[in-house]
């Protein structure tokens, strides 16, 4: 056990730097264990400071030597960075340090990547590189030299001259230590030019290893597209000659916005049809859109400091979001968006891990890149523009990039950009940033003298820390359908800022049918008790897509709960429903697609637990199984001509269009396999041109216990493709039956291939076991027990990731006594683990907390 818990940091603690920085010149002399670092930065008071101690962030340095104007200095160094005397006016800073990139296994700061220098450094990993006061306030233009062995040397912003051995770099943007990056080695680029709006020309380098080029050209259209967009959206050119984007196998998360220089995970960006799937495709496209949005809303206008990383995140989550909603179909966007929405940040919003889009105190920033502060951030500013308007919204975008370009700003800049812009009042708004948990609205209606109500009432429950909650300024969109299911009522949006309030619509005939909170209008629970019959009449005839899909996922719930509390369930309903749906080839695929994939497991869990049921996983899962069986058995007429519908015949191409026709055809491929013992899925494994197919259709093979046939062949064919393997280990986990999961999932460690440092490889077999939720959940504990033990050996080694993926735990006290007892001891021996990271010990002393 830990001596003492680790210290927090408070944003009512924030003071302005005391010194800033006018310009940093570094030269690195790379070697992969004594790497040297030499600073040159030149600091001036900070007229806003009171004070002029001067403090150096550093960490896992060792200090060559030091010198102010000349002077050489000893500084005291500690554990966290240095102290020094210094002038009271402005002087130059000269260090040298010495870093090892190669006993680097956190991923933070400079490491090696095989066999290539990479850095990253949002959000404290600058301070592992060299001396600096490593904060998102102080931003300074960059020079940089590199020397070394490596053919490629890149940094950000411009190049400016190189050499045999030497490459030197110049980025004039102003910009945080988070967004210095350095990448070395034997690479090679796709390389491509983009004329930008007012007519310059942009170099595009998208570095890879030997061997990877094949798997670049999706990602520099997506690239371009992104850079076309913002500024036909927002306006926003791109400031740099050279736009390069390097893909990385190690890295911690997806992707990283460093001025100029985007890192990648190798996931977030190499595509191929052969190895990747149309999910794999479209979550690239927004990451390389994320990246590169990010260029504005992030780097041009940074963060003061990490309390606000919402400012940048949640407004750059949204943009992609956008982007994407205009290149494939919007509807189907949303909905994806929310599935992921409800299925991470409401899980997060809803339990131990709850906190708000703006926090109070953290101990570990890194622990805080959570679905809250991304999808939870963007949410809110979609409904700020739903709020405004259109034109409002792009006019306070305007404003807000010429009030704060080249500046670090705040949340609450942010707000009052939009105050000013539109004269609309957001002090209760603002609420949305400072108060955690899902608010829940309940709704009822009644209908008298041709005058129809809608009675609301909202009620957040209390989260750690918050217990007292006040009602929120939620955007509802609501429109309204006759009998015959014709809308007679356009989309409205009803404000509602009360803890209860109604609304009134006038001049109705007959009772209409209300479609409530279409296009999902804010990130809240929506309870109103409804009938089968008015769920499938929503299912057939809302206009809004979001709700059309939403009633059909009702249905479903209210099936699957009823099979499980053992009540009489709307099962004929349902089928009923659903087959009309997947029959009305108005629709889109994608759509349908959607449309009959049943709710997940973990959202039926919480959708019983919330309603003071004990859930039983073994019984979600096997209610799962016994609703798909009779889906199976009620479509199989329709099935072999659906099915054939599907079938695309021309080339592969990872459009919308396409990618959705593959998406239903899977879902009933998913169906037909149970009904025809594998024969289906062996055979579009055998004659599979593309991962999506061959995936599907491995996946439905080990789904029913097969493959191991197709399982060998999968891995002969792809042995050496990290990213394939990934597939490959993720999916014998995925789909092993929940008895099993843990045995295969820890049989799978064994393997020479698990490649347990490897983020990728070790998310991909327990970032599926946790997914596999009644494996996971095993009465056993045996899930629990293998991963606490895996959490415990990662711990020492990637700290980062470690405390990510101990949030696997987070539902804890959902469950029965007997599976909380066996995770609280799980969640104990971890926490009594020695020198457990700062990062973990958070993580689960707030989960148990
Ligand atoms: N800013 C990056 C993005 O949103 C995420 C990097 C976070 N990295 C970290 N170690 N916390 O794309
Ligand atoms: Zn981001």
């Amino acid at each position: 056990m830990t001596a003492h818990a680790p210290e927090k940091i408070f944003l009512s603690d924030y003071t302005p730097p005391n010194w800033l920085i006018e310009d940093v010149g570094l030269n690195f002399h790379l070697s992969p264990t004594a790497t040297r670092v030499t600073s040159t930065i030149r600091f001036v008071p900070n007229p806003a400071a009171a004070s002029r101690d001067f403090f150096l962030h550093g960490e896992q340095l060792k200090l060559i030597s030091a010198s102010i104007d000349g002077t050489s200095v000893s500084p005291k160094v500690t554990e966290q960075g240095l102290t020094c005397d210094v002038p009271d006016h402005a002087f130059t800073w000269v260090a040298e340090v010495e870093i090892n990139p190669e006993a680097n296994t956190s991923l933070s700061g400079l490491y090696m990547s095989g066999g290539m220098y990479c850095t990253q450094c949002e959000a404290e990993g600058f301070r592992r590189i060299t001396f600096y006061p490593d904060r998102p306030d102080v931003m300074a233009p960059f020079k940089v030299r590199i020397e070394g062995s490596d053919p490629v040397l890149l940094s950000n912003g411009n190049p400016t001259a190189s050499g045999e051995g030497w490459a030197e770099w110049n980025d004039p943007w102003p910009k945080p230590a988070y967004l210095f990056a350095l990448v070395a080695g034997d690479l090679i680029a796709r390389d491509d030019t983009f004329t930008t709006m007012s007519g310059k020309n942009v170099d595009l380098k998208l570095w890879v290893r030997p061997g990877d080029e094949g798997k670049t050209a999706f990602g520099m259209d997506a690239l371009k597209a992104a850079m076309a967009w913002d500024e036909r959206t927002y306006g926003r050119e791109y400031d740099l000659d050279i736009f390069q984007i390097v893909a990385v196998s190690d890295f911690n998360m997806g992707a990283m916005e460093n001025k100029g220089l985007n890192i990648f995970n190798t996931s977030a960006v190499l595509a191929s049809s052969d190895t990747s799937t149309d999910a794999n495709f479209e979550r690239i496209e927004a990451i390389i859109a994320h990246e590169y949005f990010h260029n504005w809303t992030g780097n041009r206008i940074t963060c003061r400091d990490w309390f606000q990383l919402s400012l940048k995140e949640g407004l750059t989550v949204y943009r992609d979001q956008q982007f994407s909603a205009d290149f494939r179909s919007a509807s189907v966007r949303r909905i994806e968006d929310v599935i992921s929405l409800r299925g991470r940040q409401f899980r997060e919003d809803n339990g131990p891990l709850a906190h708000q889009v703006q926090p109070d105190s953290f101990v570990e920033i890194n622990n805080f890149y959570t679905a809250t502060i991304y999808e939870k951030g963007a949410e809110l500013i979609g409904m700020m523009k739903t709020l405004v308007g259109h034109d409002e919204y792009y006019k306070a975008l305007d404003l807000y990039f010429t009030r704060h370009d080249g500046e670090a700003a705040t949340i609450e800049d942010w707000v009052r950009v939009f105050e000013d812009s539109t004269g609309r009042d957001l002090t209760q708004f603002r609420r949305w940033y400072k108060q955690a948990g899902t608010p829940r609205l309940t709704v009822t209606d009644d209908f008298k003298d041709g005058i129809y109500t809608l009675n609301f009432e909202q009620k957040t429950l209390p989260t750690p820390g918050q217990e007292e909650k006040l009602p929120q300024h939620i955007p509802i969109a609501v429109g309204l359908l006759g009998a015959n299911g014709d809308e007679v009522l356009a989309t409205q949006i009803l404000e509602m800022t009360e803890d209860k309030q109604s609304f009134t619509f006038e001049g109705l005939t007959s009772k209409p049918t209300p479609s409530i909170l279409r296009h999902f209008s804010a990130p809240v629970i929506l309870d109103r008790d409804s009938t089968p019959e008015e769920r499938a009449f929503l299912l057939t005839h809302d206009t809004d897509a979001f709700n059309k899909w939403e009633a059909g996922r009702a249905l479903a719930k209210d099936v699957l709960i009823s099979m499980i509390t053992g009540r009489s369930a709307p099962t004929q309903d349902y089928l009923g429903a659903i087959t009309a749906m997947l029959r009305d080839d108005r629709l889109d695929p994608a759509f349908r697609a959607l449309a009959i994939r049943l709710p997940g497991q973990d959202d039926l869990a919480q959708t019983l637990a919330d309603g003071g049921v004990t859930p039983d996983p073994l019984a979600i899962y096997q209610a799962h199984q016994t609703l798909r069986q009779q889906m199976a058995e009620h479509l199989q007429d329709l099935l072999p001509r659906l099915s054939a519908e599907m079938d695309v015949a021309d080339a592969y191409k990872p459009d919308a269009e396409q990618a959705g026709k593959r998406a239903l055809g899977l879902e009933l491929l998913m169906l037909a396999n149970r009904l025809d013992g594998g024969a289906a899925a062996t055979a579009q494994y055998a004659r599979a041109d593309n991962m999506t197919l061959r995936m599907g259709a491995l996946g439905c093979l080990l789904e029913a216990g097969k493959g191991d046939e197709e399982l060998a062949d999968f891995r002969a064919r792809f042995e050496g493709d990290a990213l394939v393997m990934d597939k490959w280990f993720a999916m014998q986990v995925a789909h092993a039956a929940p008895e099993k999961a843990a045995e295969i999932a820890s049989t799978l460690t064994q393997d020479s291939d698990f490649n347990w440092k490897n983020p990728n490889r070790f998310r991909a077999v327990f970032g599926a076991l946790m997914m596999n939720q009644a494996g996971f959940h095993d009465e056993t504990g045996k899930g629990y027990a293998l991963f606490a033990d895996w959490l415990i050996k990662l711990d020492p080694v990637n700290a980062q990731i470690t405390a990510r993926m101990s949030s696997g735990f987070e539902t804890w006290k959902r469950w029965d006594a007997d599976r909380q007892a066996l995770m609280q001891a799980a969640l104990k021996r971890i926490m009594a683990t020695e020198n457990l990271s700062r990062d973990t010990q958070e993580m689960v002393g707030r989960i148990l907390n």
